[in-house]
């Protein structure tokens, strides 16, 4: 994709925590992470959340630059709705594989075909395909807006086919499919899992929508990260299996830090429940991000302007 070069790139300070502090402050500037990143950006963020929580400081921010500490399609979202601020992305080549498993030209193919159809499209997809959709979903909101589409009204789910089942067992209705995935998502192990639930007996399994039907029939408690976070604190249970991106656990650790945490296993002996797109971010990356104003997300106006009418019913909607 882009390789960025950055002036004095040896020189980072010693202090990235107090350098980025200033910076913030010399900017205007406010640091929007997700769960996923790495321990240290989501210490120094100023909001930390899910898609959805993300969304919405960015709708209401009075910030002049936006740092976005996440993947490419949630800085494009905060540019649709800020279009007028400078909105960051520590690292440009932080992408989705989500969002790459729906092409925008295959995708206005598929909808072709299929005319009659409302498009609710989960926000992890690009702008192009945010603007051919009706309404923008996140794993918080993706059944109560659904909820609210007429029962004879045809729709169409993309790009999140995971996410797409969860939400039809939800509501029960019919939704035609896009079958993209997340790769972090699917890499979880049903067998590994329920060897690990006959390790734990008491330990609750809760799991991110995104997971395959396979892995979320065992889980205790299905939700968006906010929500796997919520629950976490406030369930008495002391022990969980958790399945989603494992930068998650920084948080649970932090706000219960009597309670045990225990990643689900993924298939291969590897690290694939941490997202390699989402971990391409670094401090220093943030730093230099905010000391060069760079690198920026644009967007052409035609397709900003289209995204943005989605994004705006989902935020109504939720
Ligand atoms: P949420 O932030 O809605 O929980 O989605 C998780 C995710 O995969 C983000 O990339
Ligand atoms: Fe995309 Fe999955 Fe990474 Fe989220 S965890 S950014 S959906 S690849």
């Amino acid at each position: 994709m882009f390789i960025t070069t950055r002036p004095h790139q040896n020189s980072a300070p010693t202090d990235l925590f107090a350098a980025i502090q200033t910076l913030k402050r010399e900017l205007n500037a406010v640091v929007l992470a997700h769960y996923y990143q790495d321990a240290d950006i989501q210490d120094i963020a100023d909001y930390l959340g899910d898609s959805l929580g993300l969304s919405q400081q960015a709708a209401a921010t009075e910030a002049d630059v936006i740092v976005f500490a996440g993947v490419h399609f949630m800085a494009e979202t905060a540019k649709i709705l800020n279009p007028d601020k400078l909105v960051l992305l520590p690292d440009l080549d932080a992408g989705c594989s989500l969002a790459d498993s729906c092409p925008p030209a295959a995708f206005a193919e598929f909808k072709a075909k299929h005319p009659d159809h409302l498009v609710i499209s989960y926000i992890n997809c690009t702008a192009e395909i945010k603007a051919m959709s009706d309404i923008i979903c996140t794993s918080s909101n993706a059944v109560k807006i659904v909820q609210q589409i007429p029962d004879n009204q045809p729709i169409i789910f993309a790009p999140d086919r995971n996410l797409g089942r969860y939400v039809m067992q939800q509501t029960g209705r019919e939704l035609l499919l896009w079958q993209g995935s997340c790769m972090v998502h699917e890499t979880f192990s049903e067998k590994k899992l329920v060897q690990l639930q006959v390790q734990h007996p008491d330990a609750e399994v809760i799991a991110h929508p995104e997971c395959e039907p396979a892995l979320l029939q065992h889980a205790n408690y299905i939700g968006s990260t906010t929500a796997l976070l919520n629950y976490a604190k406030t369930s008495p249970r002391s022990a969980f299996i958790v399945a989603t991106e494992a930068g998650i656990l920084h948080q649970m650790q932090k706000a219960a830090p009597d309670k045990q945490f225990i990643p689900a296993p993924p298939i291969n002996q590897c690290a694939c429940n941490e997202c390699p797109h989402m971990r391409l971010n670094t401090l220093e990356k943030l730093y230099w991000a905010m000391k060069t104003r760079a690198p920026e997300i644009t967007l052409p106006d035609a397709t900003r302007e289209a995204a943005l009418k989605p994004m705006q019913r989902m935020l109504a909607m939720s």
